[in-house]
């Protein structure tokens, strides 16, 4: 709440700088005309920027075809991605983009790579052509659990070449987490990496690529990039290395001409349920989503070196370090390691060193570097940038206008950007040469997008208003389905309100008609700007032999924005001390990954739960935040008693 109030007291405008304005890629005047169309005809205006920003074998005729919830999009087109990321910018008239960066890449240990776009074309042709010499057809899922280099890009460029759905599972995941998603898709074949880099050492990744394959699976051969050259087992007709394949394979391998739905990627997240999500994106449709917010929102130029900091393993990697940005034919940057080593500037003499232009961050990070100190920035020349961008979280104006003044030099627009894994591309967010920013607030939908704010009974409340972010109408990036559940996708996303899109999240709309974000209102965490459920962290918990039930709240971080706080009730006969702390959290980091572990572990005789049984989670969140004191946290707490006070004003 009192971030809340402190989001709405903030009153200061930013105007987009003239000079800025002037050259953006989206004018004044085009976006008029696009919000225009937007409103009016949502489908044509999504037409005109399918047949503008994509090219296609055949060009649709239809735009949106909707029977809630299934919704196509350009359903009548043909198309590929991985030629619309490389192809066209070798061929043709933007053939001279041939020896043009796509991907500057560069390893935590300082190891660099610039690859051409001819040369990224050449080397997906042939993966893609080892795809299919490993037994991947067409609508075959391919996972990939992979460091960030650069064979992650090719190996999702391969399969989007052959029209294999790709599932990216972020490497910080456990192999038990990897197991779930690699049966949930039936993925056919794996892609790792024997490790990659983190703060200053190899990070293995192979052995929790075994682990997960133990027992009965669906995957048939696993791919390894020789990374950070571990020794690792390879089991015999299983196990390749890249290298070894890609030796002999075809740089011949012309694009599948695939129909605009044909199943893009599956990417995992979680929800308010222990079992994560797979969100199936399609081809046609959340290409045309990325590739237009990337020109517009972005500003992509000729010249332009685009850094977006997100792992690929998240929705942010998949639009916005690849997709998008090389759909537009640009330049993308892509950094291995941690944003702290060897030293706390490691970012910012990126920066320097290659002129990145664009960056594209979370609030997270932003905080982070506030309490590391200025003098790191400032010890680097940023002259280069020209646009900033976060994600992730609703930034605080506190962060953002250091952001604007240390790293921006007050010279940078900033683009608050609002979506989803869901969403496939962005949502809310400024267009830097037209909106004026307000800190704090994601600003305006994008034309042809059709946010809302709903009460809880369902109607729309006119700005100023606070309630539930709803979308309207569909939008091409949006997702087509869970992977396999279409009762969970019904009732998760179209349940809620008729015909219309339940985002989870609760925001306010100024008078200007400005949306600001106030976070989710499920039990649904956002830690660090990535989704992590309660109830996934409670399962973990009571996995764990020691453990008869558990209740995960997040509670309110300076540098996190939420931190996991488990209450705990061991089984009798448990030993309560220290060390249970420490085994509970590495059981979690082992079950789920690092991201879920419990900043606190309080353990509880009984949950506090009202007379109907319902665990008193506001209670708990209460004194996750310190709200309520209960004396001595380090042993078993008696809940109870507070339960009894409270239980009156709860439910
Ligand atoms: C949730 C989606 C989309 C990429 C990263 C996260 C929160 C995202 C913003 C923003 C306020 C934001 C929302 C949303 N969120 N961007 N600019 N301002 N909140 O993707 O893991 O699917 O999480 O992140 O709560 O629902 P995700």
């Amino acid at each position: 709440m009192a971030d809340i109030e402190s989001l709405l007291k903030e009153t200061r405008v930013f105007k987009p700088g003239r000079e800025f304005s002037r050259k953006a890629n989206w004018n004044k005047k085009t976006i008029s005309e696009y919000r225009k169309l937007g409103e009016k005809n949502p489908e044509r205006f999504w037409k005109k920027m399918a047949l503008e920003n994509v090219s296609w074998f055949t060009k649709p005729k239809k735009s949106l075809e909707w029977k809630a919830p299934t919704a196509k999009w350009f359903a009548d087109g043909r198309v590929n991605v991985s030629y619309n990321c490389l192809d066209r910018h070798i061929e043709g008239k933007n053939a001279w983009r041939k020896n043009k960066a796509a991907i500057i890449w560069e390893g935590e240990p300082g190891d660099t790579r610039v690859i051409t776009y001819k040369q990224l074309h050449r080397e997906v042709c042939k993966f893609a052509n080892v795809l299919k010499s490993l037994g991947v057809k067409r609508g075959d899922r391919v996972a990939l659990y992979m460091p960030l280099i650069p064979e992650l890009a090719i190996a999702m460029l391969s399969c989007t070449r052959i029209g294999a759905p790709h599932s990216i599972v972020f490497g910080g995941f456990s192999s038990e987490a990897l197991r779930d998603r690699l049966d949930d898709a039936g993925a056919k074949v794996v892609v790792t990496a024997d490790g990659g880099y983190r703060r200053g050492a190899p990070l293995p990744l192979k052995p929790a690529v075994d682990a997960a394959l133990e027992g009965s699976t669906s995957v048939e051969k696993v791919v390894v990039v020789g990374r950070s050259r571990a020794s690792v087992p390879m089991r015999w007709q299983r196990d390749f290395w890249w290298d070894d394949l890609m030796k002999v394979a075809s740089p011949d391998c012309p694009p599948a001409k695939l129909p605009a739905e044909h199943p893009l990627f599956i990417l995992y997240t979680s929800g308010t349920t222990g079992k994560p999500k797979g969100i199936l994106h399609t081809t046609g449709g959340y290409l045309t989503h990325v590739a237009t917010t990337s020109k517009a929102i972005f500003d992509l130029k000729e010249d332009d070196t685009y850094w977006c900091t997100a792992d690929i393993g998240w929705i942010t990697g998949h639009s916005y370090v690849i997709y998008g940005i090389l759909a537009n034919g640009a330049t993308t940057l892509m950094y291995e390691g941690v944003p702290t080593h060897p030293e706390p500037d490691r970012w910012w003499d990126i920066i320097e060193r290659w002129g990145v232009t664009i960056f594209y961050t979370a609030p997270t990070a932003i905080r982070t570097f506030i309490r590391l100190g200025e003098e790191h920035p400032k010890k680097h020349d940023l002259s280069s940038l020209r646009l900033l961008g976060t994600v992730g979280e609703p930034i605080n104006p506190e962060a953002w206008t250091w952001y604007n003044r240390v790293i921006g030099k007050k010279n940078c627009p900033i683009v608050d950007t609002w979506w989803q894994t869901e969403t496939g591309g962005i949502m809310i967010s400024p267009l830097p040469g037209a909106v004026s920013t307000k800190p704090g607030s994601a600003t305006l939908p994008f034309p042809g997008i059709n946010p809302e704010i709903y009460t809880e009974e369902g109607e729309p409340a006119d700005p100023p208003s606070g309630g539930f972010l709803v979308v309207r109408r569909p939008w091409p990036g949006m997702l087509r389905g869970i992977w396999g559940d279409k009762k969970r996708f019904k009732e998760t996303y179209w349940g809620n309100y008729p015909n219309t899109y339940f985002t989870g999240d609760g925001a306010h709309r100024d008078k200007e008609g400005y949306f600001w974000i106030m976070g989710r209102v499920d039990d649904v965490m956002n830690i660090s700007g990535h989704r992590i459920g309660t109830m996934e962290v409670e399962s973990a918990l009571v996995s764990h032999e020691t453990v008869a039930e558990s209740a995960v709240v997040g509670r309110p971080d300076e540098i996190t924005g939420t931190a996991i706080v488990a209450f705990v009730t061991p089984k009798a006969g448990t030993n309560v001390d220290a060390t249970l702390k420490k085994t509970l959290t590495k059981h979690v980091a082992r079950e789920i990954g690092p991201i879920a572990k419990p900043a606190d572990i309080r353990f509880t005789e009984a949950l506090p739960k009202t007379r109907s049984g319902k665990i008193m989670r506001r209670l708990l969140r209460d004194l996750a935040a310190g709200k309520e004191t209960v004396g001595d946290t380090s042993t078993l707490e008696d809940l109870n008693v507070l339960a009894r006070l409270r239980e009156s004003d709860e439910d």
